[in-house]
């Protein structure tokens, strides 16, 4: 299974793996970080799944739609480098995905 390393908002990182085929927020959910709400479940409506990607996976990860871009246009901490992470599937070609779970808002 890939690996994907995400940093909790208190810095602490910490790697898990995830079943391909989820999205990258069912990945950091199943494995117990509670302060990524996802408060929609992933139907790309409420911008609490936001997380920071590595740069260096950029060009990995499937281009934002309208609905992301209009709803991350509403987080404070938006930066190039922000994504709603329900919207990223999980897969082998992310093994080592770092993320960092944005602030809130
Ligand atoms: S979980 Fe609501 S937008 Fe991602």
């Amino acid at each position: 299974m890939p690996t994907l390393i995400v940093t909790t908002r208190d810095g602490e990182e910490r790697a898990v793996q995830g079943q391909a085929g989820l999205s990258v927020m069912e990945v950091i959910r199943d494995n117990g970080f509670d302060e990524l709400l996802a408060l929609c479940g992933g139907c790309c409506s409420c911008a609490t799944c936001h997380v920071h990607v590595d740069p260096d996976f950029a060009d990995k990860l499937p281009p934002m739609s309208e609905d992301e871009d209009d709803l991350l246009g509403s987080a404070a901490e938006r930066d190039d480098t922000s994504r709603l992470s329900c919207q990223l599937p999980f897969s082998d070609a992310l093994d080592g995905l770092r993320v960092r779970i944005a602030a809130e808002d």
